[in-house]
């Protein structure tokens, strides 16, 4: 059993930072602050906005709606999920050495390598489920530690109370958590002992595939300064129409996340049981390695996961090429079923000798599983995998 979540999570997505009062036209829904300037009182005297930049109601209204949802102080968007990430990653100095998960979102990996080891940023990957190798990483010079959990796209899960544990006791270490596949809703990383929450919140946060943004929740009033000062002299902010939308859609949050995690585990088990899959990677089954971690620290799982299909790359192409309802593209969290192959789609940017370190091969497929009909999405499975079994090499 999972852990149970306390009540009130979708009165706070519905109504924190949502006041009408705060408006003159008592407006019950945020209204778009399209305005990228603001009349001032007098100079430098203005009434909280200056810039749309800097500060835009709109933006005002979601982020302290996502801060409340991670019970943390602060919250923070950005113009992508790797716009959240790159702000995290300017905080640091050449010299500085950061330790990264090593089966995280491609994009992530790529910034990592490809931009911010140019700016002479020493880092290290490391697999988050073992501690041992976590701690040997921790060098003086250490500033952050970059996690996901699950992974990507390997669904693995880290102990997030150890890591937290682990890199304060051995120095002013900052714990940030990537929570994109779970959310807030089914994993609050600060109450674990993690300093930053980092999302794409393009994904289930948003849910609708319309929108792309990140975001970060903290606590440390230090760190958040720091953040909001890097937001703005970066300029990495979101549209406030997009503030908008993403509002609007964490109001479906708590029920849309119930519903994919049903839906997931409903596909999981049907996938575990089918004679032409390999191995199914899903934290709600008991085959899974760090089943009772994820039982621990999370309320519940979403609805993406990985699995290994028996065959090689033509299996794997002709049965994403036969599903129906799946739709065979990137990205995940929305309220339509996705499916992929991240060695030629999300990961291929992971240099090879890793990917095959890790297992990130031609027959693991990683599936978003939506809000349709269970019924409907296992029979399109099971359509597409005869297909594939049927396929000759
Ligand atoms: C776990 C995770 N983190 C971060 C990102 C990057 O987010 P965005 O695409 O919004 O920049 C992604 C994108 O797929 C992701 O899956």
């Amino acid at each position: 059993m999972y852990r149970v979540q306390p009540k009130g999570f979708a009165t706070k997505a519905i109504h924190v930072g949502q006041d009408p009062e705060q408006w003159n036209c008592m407006s019950v829904i945020p209204p778009i602050s399209l305005s990228t300037t603001y009349k001032q009182d007098g100079p430098a005297e203005h009434r909280g906005f200056e810039y749309s930049r800097s500060g835009n109601p709109t933006r005002n209204v979601l982020e302290r709606c996502l801060a409340a949802l991670d019970n943390a102080k602060f919250g923070l968007t950005f113009a992508s999920g790797l716009g959240a990430t790159t702000t995290v990653l300017t905080m640091l100095s050449t010299g500085d050495h950061v330790i990264v998960g090593d089966d995280v979102y491609g994009g992530t990996n790529r910034l990592i390598r490809q931009v911010i080891s140019r700016m002479g940023i020493d880092f290290t990957f490391v697999d988050p489920t073992d501690l041992v190798t976590f701690k040997s990483a921790i060098k003086v010079n250490t500033k952050l530690v970059w996690i996901e959990t699950p992974t990507n796209p390997l669904i693995k899960v880290a102990d997030i109370v150890a890591i937290s544990k682990l890199c304060h006791e051995s120095g002013n270490i900052i714990v940030a958590v990537d929570n994109t596949f779970l959310t807030s809703y089914f994993q609050r990383p600060l109450e674990l002992g993690a300093d930053l929450v980092c999302y794409s919140l393009t994904k289930y946060m948003n849910g609708h595939t319309d929108v792309v943004m990140g975001g970060i929740t903290l606590n440390c009033e230090k760190l958040y300064n720091r953040l909001k000062f890097l937001q703005n002299a970066a300029g990495i902010i979101p549209s406030p129409f997009d503030c908008f939308l993403v509002n609007r859609s964490l109001k479906t949050l708590s029920i849309r996340m119930e519903q994919h995690h049903k839906n997931s585990v409903l596909v999981a088990t049907f996938l575990e049981s089918h004679e032409f899959v390999e191995k199914v990677l899903h934290p709600s089954l008991p085959s899974h390695p760090q089943h009772k971690i994820a039982l621990q620290q999370t309320y519940g799982y979403s609805g993406v996961f990985s699995f290994y299909i028996k065959g090689k790359l033509e299996h794997s192409k002709a049965f994403l090429r036969a599903l129906k309802i799946f739709a065979l593209a990137e990205s995940l969290g929305g309220y339509e079923s996705l499916a992929e192959l991240p060695s030629v789609m999300t990961h291929a940017s992971v240099p090879l000798e890793d990917r095959q370190k890790l297992g990130i091969n031609d027959s693991l497929i990683r599936l978003s599983v939506g809000l349709e009909d269970s019924d409907d999405l296992i029979n399109d499975l099971s359509c597409a995998l005869e297909v594939a079994k049927n396929t000759l090499t």
